[in-house]
């Protein structure tokens, strides 16, 4: 069997036999109005962080979600689409879309402005999504990504940009590693499918995506996600491993290197009311301007007396430059 033929197995039986916390930071689903989320669907939330961003989903966007679980963030987003069709849910486990048809359908009863047909459960998978090129606004992946090996998740990416629209938006929440994952814990198979063990660096995890071509990236939020201690995982000190959302844009990658926004800001201090870096970024004296990390660099490189450039905060919800 190879890792991905595991991984189908895995969630063909987590479908069936639901585990809570399976794969989870543990914080309640989203509280918003007239949303009521079926207790089985929360039981089968086998994400991490979020993918669904009430500022993302102005305007009735398509969104292609893959890799769909319990239906809980498919849910979620058609409460922003609500159209038939406006979400496309994708699974290549049979045992999990019939779950998630399941689930949906019960979803109608506390949820009056529900239709089923609102999401479309599709048999497919993550390297060969059924929908043309350039046909969808949104496509969102919770704690699959992470599970592919290098080559793999080179492969998902390219076939995510593929079918998503120019200035469409790919919406990720995975863990990330603080340091490079032990090979002996990357090749255990069943780890790999608990997301525990095939997760990339921060660092790798952004270049990947800037090498498939996406040109902005916003990280909406990072937290703790799991421990991985010494002695459960034969390992020399614990490994933490966090949890990233993030939005990458199917924008063009500028001159001068993809945008990267971690909530980094510039701040002027110089004694004249506000500072042109000739570089389409204009700083008003006193006021934090939200800035991408390839520009805060350059702008405390250059004025180091007179900019201040503010840490990450790993929150970014846009403004600012670029
Ligand atoms: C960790 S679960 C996440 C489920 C859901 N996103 C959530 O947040 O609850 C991974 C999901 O991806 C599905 N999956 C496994 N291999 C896949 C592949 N190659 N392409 C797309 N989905 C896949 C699994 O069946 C499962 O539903």
């Amino acid at each position: 069997m190879t890792y991905l033929e595991t991984t189908a197995q895995f969630y063909a039986e987590a479908a069936e036999t639901p585990q809570v916390g399976l794969c989870c930071v543990s914080t309640p689903p989203p509280r918003l109005p007239g949303l009521k989320i079926p207790t089985i669907m929360q039981e089968m939330n086998y994400g991490c962080g979020s993918t669904v961003h009430p500022t993302e989903l102005f305007g009735s966007p398509t969104v292609l979600y893959i890799g769909v679980g319990g239906g809980i963030e498919a849910l979620q987003f058609a409460y922003f689409c609500r159209q038939p069709g406006g979400v496309i849910a994708v699974d290549p486990v049979p045992e999990m879309r019939q779950a998630a048809t399941r689930n949906l359908q019960l979803a109608t009863q506390d949820n009056d402005w529900f239709d089923p047909a609102f999401v479309k459960v599709l048999a497919g998978d993550a390297f060969a999504l059924p929908v043309p090129d350039a046909s969808v606004d949104v496509v969102a992946q919770n704690c699959l990504f992470n599970i592919f090996e290098p080559d793999d998740l080179k492969r998902a990416l390219l076939e995510a940009y593929r079918v998503l629209k120019p200035g469409g938006r790919l919406i990720m929440s995975d863990p990330i590693a603080t340091r490079p994952i032990p090979l002996h814990l990357q090749q255990d198979e069943r780890l790999r499918a608990l997301c525990l063990s095939g997760a990339l660096t921060y660092d790798a995890y952004i270049q990947h995506l800037i090498e498939i071509g996406f040109g902005q990236i916003e990280i909406r939020a990072r937290r703790p996600y799991r421990l991985l201690d010494a002695h459960s995982y034969n390992l020399d000190t614990p490994l933490l491993l966090e949890s990233l959302d993030s939005v990458s844009f199917k924008a063009p990658i500028p001159e001068d290197g993809a945008c990267v926004f971690t909530g980094k800001t510039a701040i002027y201090s110089g004694v004249e009311p506000q500072l042109d870096d000739r570089a389409g970024h204009l700083l008003q004296r006193g006021n934090p301007l939200a800035v991408c990390d390839k520009t805060a660099a350059k702008l405390a490189l250059q004025f180091p007396q007179d900019v201040i450039v503010t840490d990450s905060t790993w929150h970014y919800n846009g403004g600012g430059c670029c």
